[in-house]
């Protein structure tokens, strides 16, 4: 090859190296100056800068950079962007594998067409054969209309790895702007919803479409605001200030869950001393049952200090769930609070508690439930909104968990509901309670009025006699001898005892093994 052929050959390669550049370029103007200026104007972060808060510095690697969609209806043969709207990659969080995808709401509105979908379902695909969670950070206006029926299709490849690969890797999702139609079904399957405090919206359509088919108008926020899914209707599990917060929270929680079915949540070493007594549970728990508490601080003075991060901690309020670790693992925790509707379990509380577990269950989390509960609440509007069905979700939940399962019964453990608190019957692997537990089918109150009516009704000095029999039931019944004596608690222990008797159970459960009888799946009452 003469001279003159190579230069011109260098130089060829140059211009093609060039492109490259060319691309990369393009690609960080996403959807254009204007659209990522009004994304900032609106407090959100663009899809790439989320990514970057996410990952380790420099630890993402995106995939279909250069994906772009293929219709040409509607003018779009005309509107290409590289990326197609959506970034997606992998990459180490606190040193481990995640795969995430990124909705790029300055491309067609974060909408989601048939390349788009590809893409997602592409890094669904890779997570799971590498055992590593997905994040999905959202930020769509759904279906994206001019691609139609492929749109839709899209979706449904999308729900199809939500649901196959449920259970199988934890599933993360970020709503970080307005998301309606296909842009909240996909995060309603995944595990764990985030929303951001005023830019944050899930609806499966927006007030205009609401107001056209109802007549109904109704605000963004009245609709499917953080408020409305953090305390209404339970869709959402975390709520966070701002973008930057809430891919700090989604990073904390990462910590505490493993990557697959397969593996143990992270156990990180822990400073506060495993035989620490926490005295002042002896006054946290008072020994009236008449007298609430929060039991948010009976948790927080039991587990590992700091560790507790609560889940749904604006919903069903009567009843708490979160993780925590205890002796550095990783532990799920289910507590009664007395603090709301005085513990009882309710619908809302129900469910919200079934799916925890469920979640635990899947992937080895030990469940540790803290129990103070006078029943299931009683009323027409539970009945006729189906509490038998939805409340016997946790009893089935508790039922099929085969993950280490510790229960302490603190205050009352009353009729049906003491069944469904994780106990004994329900296979809880070690079952404690305190001195002032209450293991009984009902209250004195309301098993003397039913058992006693007719001699209160005949006796001379009612009054008296109703409290003699309320007295005679708490001495023989409101108490956990009965329970103890028949083995379905393990021990009575003092309170101050409590966290020290927990780590040893964990310890002790760490290798258990239990399995369901086989089947193909089971049938949980939805
Ligand atoms: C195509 C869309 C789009 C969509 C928004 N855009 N949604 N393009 N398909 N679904 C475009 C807009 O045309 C606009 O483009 C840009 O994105 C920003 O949208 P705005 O409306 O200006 O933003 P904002 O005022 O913030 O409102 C956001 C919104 C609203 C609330 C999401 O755009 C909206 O209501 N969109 C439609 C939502 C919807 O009903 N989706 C359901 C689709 S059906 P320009 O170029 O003007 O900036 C569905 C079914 C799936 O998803 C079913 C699976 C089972």
């Amino acid at each position: 090859m003469s001279g003159e052929n190579i230069k011109e050959k260098e130089k060829k390669q140059k211009s093609k190296y060039e492109i490259l550049l060319e691309k990369e370029k393009k690609l960080l103007s996403a959807g254009g100056k204007d659209k990522i200026e009004k994304q900032h104007k609106e407090g959100k972060l663009t899809a790439r800068e989320r990514l970057q808060l996410l990952f380790d510095d420099g630890e993402f690697e995106e995939i279909d950079r250069f994906v772009e969609h293929r219709i040409t209806e509607f003018g779009m043969g005309d509107k290409k962007f590289l990326g197609d709207g959506v970034i997606v990659g992998y990459g180490k969080v606190d040193g481990r594998l995640v795969f995430a995808f990124s909705q790029d709401f300055t491309v067609f509105g974060g909408s989601l067409g048939e390349m788009f979908a590809k893409k997602v379902c592409k890094i669904f695909d890779m997570a799971a054969k590498t055992g590593s969670p997905i994040i999905g950070l959202n930020d769509s206006g759904g279906a994206r209309i001019q691609e139609g029926v492929l749109s839709l299709g899209g979706y449904g490849d999308i729900f199809l790895r939500n649901v196959r690969y449920s259970g199988v890797i934890p599933q993360i999702s970020a709503i970080m702007g307005p998301c309606a139609g296909g842009a909240v079904y996909s995060p309603a399957i995944t595990d764990f919803i985030f929303l951001v405090k005023k830019t944050s919206y899930m609806f499966i359509t927006g007030p205009e479409v609401t107001k056209a088919a109802t007549f109904e108008e109704v605000t963004k926020e009245e609709l499917g605001g953080p408020e409305i899914h953090m305390e209404k209707s339970g869709v959402a599990h975390f709520l966070a200030e701002n973008d930057e917060d809430c891919i700090e929270k989604i990073r904390k929680l990462l910590s505490y869950l493993p990557r697959n079915y397969l593996e143990d949540p992270p156990f990180i070493p822990s400073e506060d001393p495993e035989n620490r007594k926490v005295e002042e549970l002896k006054s946290l728990i008072p020994e009236d049952p008449n007298v609430a508490f929060d039991v948010r601080e009976v948790i927080n003075a039991v587990v590992d200090r700091d560790s507790f991060f609560e889940v749904q901690s604006g919903y069903a309020q009567n009843i708490v769930i979160g993780f925590a670790r205890m002796a550095g693992k990783v532990v799920g925790i289910v507590a009664n609070n007395p603090a709301y509707l005085a513990g009882c379990l309710d619908i809302n509380s129900s469910e919200k508690a079934a799916r925890f577990v469920r979640f635990c269950d899947c992937f080895n989390i030990p469940i540790i439930t803290f129990v103070d509960v006078p029943g299931f609440l009683p009323g027409t509007a539970q009945e006729h909104n189906g509490i038998i069905r939805r409340g016997a979700k946790l009893l089935y939940a508790y039922a099929e968990a085969t993950v280490p399962k510790i229960t302490l019964i603190m205050r009352k453990a009353y009729g049906g509901a003491y069944v469904v608190m994780g106990s004994r019957h329900l296979l809880a692997d070690v079952v404690l309670a305190l001195p002032q537990a209450e293991i009984a089918v009902m209250g004195a109150e309301g098993a003397v009025d039913i058992i006693f009516r007719k001699e209160i009704q005949s006796s001379p000095d009612p009054k008296s006699a109703r409290e003699k029999f309320i007295n005679e039931y708490k001495n023989n019944f409101a108490n956990p001898w009965k329970a103890a004596a028949l083995g379905f608690i393990d021990d009575v222990i003092k309170p101050e005892d409590v966290r020290i008797k927990i780590i040893k159970a964990l310890h002790t459960l760490e290798d258990k093994v239990d399995k369901l009888p086989p089947k193909k799946h089971g049938n949980i009452p939805l």
